[in-house]
């Protein structure tokens, strides 16, 4: 495995890949949910390609950027293991050069739910992904469907520019009480992370009454509420929303796919999670 900190290096020996060449970008902390991305990218694919790098421009202002879980030896170990070929682990300034002054913004589809908590997020995830998808040139890259929005913004922003590149969504990873993985548990106190799965539980309590035959937007946000709200260590919900898979636009009625999808601040983190229904 070959970790490369410079930029034209890893443009030279991306080039020089044999092909098809897939890419999983993280930001580190790798755990169960980024190694299954791994694991099909390798599957699928002749070169293994993977980036670490925590990304400043996605972090606001008042988020946990110099807290973020960092352990690159780790990180390497796990990627070596699972047979990943290249790795890329640029420092700040490569990525964001002095004058660097270009930025992505996908339109609706970023403003809502995660974009609309967190401003200027999308921008910095979207630059970041396009600045690695030209960089590197994948055949395919590789996102987790629990950052379903995360999915869509990288869709429209592959398409609008014409970027040549398979966008793999590769489903959820949870614990086996259904906490979906995600870097950000490992802030949860040991009470907090058995309060956790009330999460996937809330989303469930939908699909439930979604099988069942509701198909009231307003009532299965409801629910998901009231689930949420039995859950005495939910400090704040931030959203709860039965929206459009394709463009989130909140439904009043589910008449086709539909992603429920909801974030809570749940001690230091906040923990976002979702579920298709349809
Ligand atoms: O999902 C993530 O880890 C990040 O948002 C990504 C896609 C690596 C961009 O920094």
């Amino acid at each position: 495995m070959r970790v490369v900190t410079d930029r034209n290096e890893m443009a030279r020996l991306c080039r020089e890949a044999l092909r098809p060449l897939g890419l999983v970008p993280t930001m580190g902390a790798l755990h169960g949910g980024h190694l299954a991305l791994v694991a099909q990218a390798r599957r699928e694919n002749a070169t293994l390609a993977a980036t670490i790098f925590v990304n400043p421009a996605q972090f606001g202002p008042h988020e946990d950027l110099a807290g973020y879980p960092r352990d690159l030896e780790r990180d390497l170990a796990l990627l070596r293991s699972q047979g990943v070929d290249l790795v890329y682990v640029p420092p700040v300034e490569e990525v964001y050069p002095p004058g660097f002054d270009t930025w992505v913004e996908v339109g609706r589809l970023a403003a809502r739910l995660e974009g609309a908590r967190r401003p200027g997020h999308f921008r910095g995830v979207a630059t970041v992904v396009t600045k690695l998808l030209a960089l590197v040139r994948p055949d395919r890259a590789y996102f987790g469907q629990k950052d379903a929005q995360q999915t869509l913004v990288v869709r429209q922003l592959v398409r609008d520019l014409d970027i040549g590149v398979v966008v793999v969504v590769v489903p959820t990873v949870r614990d086996p009480d259904g906490l979906a993985l995600s870097s950000r548990n490992a802030y949860l106190t040991t009470e907090q992370r058995r309060a956790a799965p009330v999460v996937y539980r809330a989303l469930c309590r939908a699909e439930q009454l979604w099988r069942r035959g509701e198909r009231e937007g307003e009532r299965l946000r409801r629910e998901v509420r009231l689930a949420l709200q039995g859950e005495r260590l939910v400090e704040e919900i931030d959203y709860v929303s039965v929206a459009d898979a394709a463009t989130l636009e909140e439904l009043d009625r589910v008449a086709g796919p539909a992603l429920v999808s909801l974030a809570v601040k749940l001690g230091r983190p906040h923990l976002i999670d979702n579920i298709t229904l349809g």
